[in-house]
């Protein structure tokens, strides 16, 4: 229904081109009178991000890399499309400070993000936060910076927007003072929650990131398998809520139907469920405080029938509880976790590595690097340096082996 009340939103998408910046364009696509795209960037997707130009007409298009920058600024001359592409990493901060951008959806994978996501902030943008390893890496950084520059950080993935969505209003004051004693952090427990342990070593890319519930991008679903993304959620969880980590419970829920729990210290024990769609959390974090429609089905509670829970194995997935001791440990140790999980993924997915031998390069590299006091982004970012060299170096180490 037209609104004549309502200002146009205009919006960044930082990831474009990646399964949640994806989803976010299609619930955009569904509310053109509320929104308006002025950027859509991608590491080297050209020819997607040519169509997306296309489609929502964006005043800049960047490009991280510039031989694909150069090739869609061709390909969108040809086709008379008035979009300004750039290229470089600046230029994602660049379009995630610009005076008409409110909201920035922040869905670039990895490290990337936080760069851009500091910006952001640092504009007093609404954030809407997919991309985790940004709190992972620099929380505290990223958290002083929303308040300072009075920026709004909304949860976008599933977990932390359910706990959003079930938690009182003025949580940020502690959540004891507003009578949450639990965060229940649901898990699907991936692919391989009832693999025999014995065989996990010989599992494959193919394997791991064909997840059974969720559509989504390579790294994270390889995440899933290993439960590390449930570490990373932890991390974020403690940082976005103010909660300490014996506070997040994880919970592994295989049909994920409830995105996460709250429960407080009158017996309530407040639940968030639907189906699993990215695009209701997409969408509540775009329209809070209101409600618009994500083209999500309603869940059918009598198809469900019954809801199934099981407490997490924490042999079968070492990554989990290494997310719990780093977190605990504190400063530039979160920082190392993210930066060497993310060469073992990549080295897993170019099958350099057993999948078993994700958590070990993380082990030694936590070993190996010295933890400092996480208080500045120079530290944090040579912390990242750091652990990605000396993760390198263990991948060649334990290269082929199982
Ligand atoms: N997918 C989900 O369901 C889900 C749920 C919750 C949270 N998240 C989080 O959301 C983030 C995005 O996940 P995703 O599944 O959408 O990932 P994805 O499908 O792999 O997409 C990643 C996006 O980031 C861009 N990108 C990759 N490397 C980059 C770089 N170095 N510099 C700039 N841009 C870069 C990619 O561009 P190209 O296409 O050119 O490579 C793509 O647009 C992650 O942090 C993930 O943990 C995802």
């Amino acid at each position: 229904m037209w609104d004549s009340n309502l200002t146009v939103q205009g919006i960044c998408v930082l990831g474009s081109t990646g399964t949640i910046g994806v989803n976010t364009l299609d619930v955009i696509r569904r509310h053109p009178e509320r929104y308006n795209v002025i950027a859509l960037t991608a590491n080297q997707a050209d020819e997607k991000l040519f169509q997306q130009c296309i489609e929502f007409d964006p005043q800049y298009a960047v490009l991280v890399n510039n031989d694909a920058a150069q090739r869609l600024k061709e390909k969108l001359d040809v086709a008379g499309v008035n979009t300004e592409v750039l290229s470089g990493v600046e230029s994602l901060d660049r379009v995630a400070s610009l005076e008409n951008v409110d909201q920035v959806m922040a869905a670039i994978v990895g490290a990337a993000g936080l760069l851009p996501t500091l910006a952001a902030a640092r504009a007093g943008k609404r954030i809407l936060l997919a991309n985790k390893e940004a709190l992972v890496m620099s929380g505290d950084i990223l958290m002083k910076e929303v308040e300072r520059y009075k920026a709004e950080l909304l949860p976008v993935d599933s977990e932390h927007n359910a706990i959003f969505q079930c938690m009182p209003r003025h949580f940020e004051k502690g959540l004891e003072k507003v009578g949450v004693n639990k965060i229940l952090l649901t898990a699907s427990g991936g692919p391989f929650r009832t693999r025999s342990i014995d065989t996990l070593c010989d599992v494959t890319p193919e394997e791991a990131v064909a997840h059974p519930n969720w559509v989504m991008g390579q790294k994270i679903s390889v995440d899933s398998a290993t439960m590390m993304n449930k570490g990373l959620e932890v991390i974020e969880a403690c940082w976005l809520f103010n909660a300490q980590p014996s506070m997040i419970q994880v919970v592994l829920h295989s049909q994920s139907i409830i995105h996460s729990m709250v429960s407080y210290t009158d017996g309530s024990l407040l639940a968030q469920m639907g189906n699993p769609d990215m695009r209701t959390p997409i969408a509540h974090a775009m329209a809070w405080p209101e409600r618009i429609p994500s083209g999500v089905e309603p869940l059918d509670i009598f198809e469900v029938a019954k809801l199934e829970f099981e407490k997490p194995d924490f042999k079968r997935f070492p990554c989990l509880a290494m997310a719990y001791d780093v977190l605990n440990e504190g400063g530039t140790a979160t920082t190392i976790l993210n930066a060497a999980n993310e060469i073992a993924v990549d080295a897993f997915l170019n099958r350099q590595l057993s999948f078993t031998n994700i958590p070990r390069i993380i082990e030694k590299t936590l070993e190996t690097i010295t933890k400092v006091e996480a208080d500045n982004l120079q530290t944090i970012l040579q912390a990242d340096s750091e652990a990605r060299q000396v993760s390198l170096d263990w991948v060649k180490q334990l290269e082929f082996r199982q």
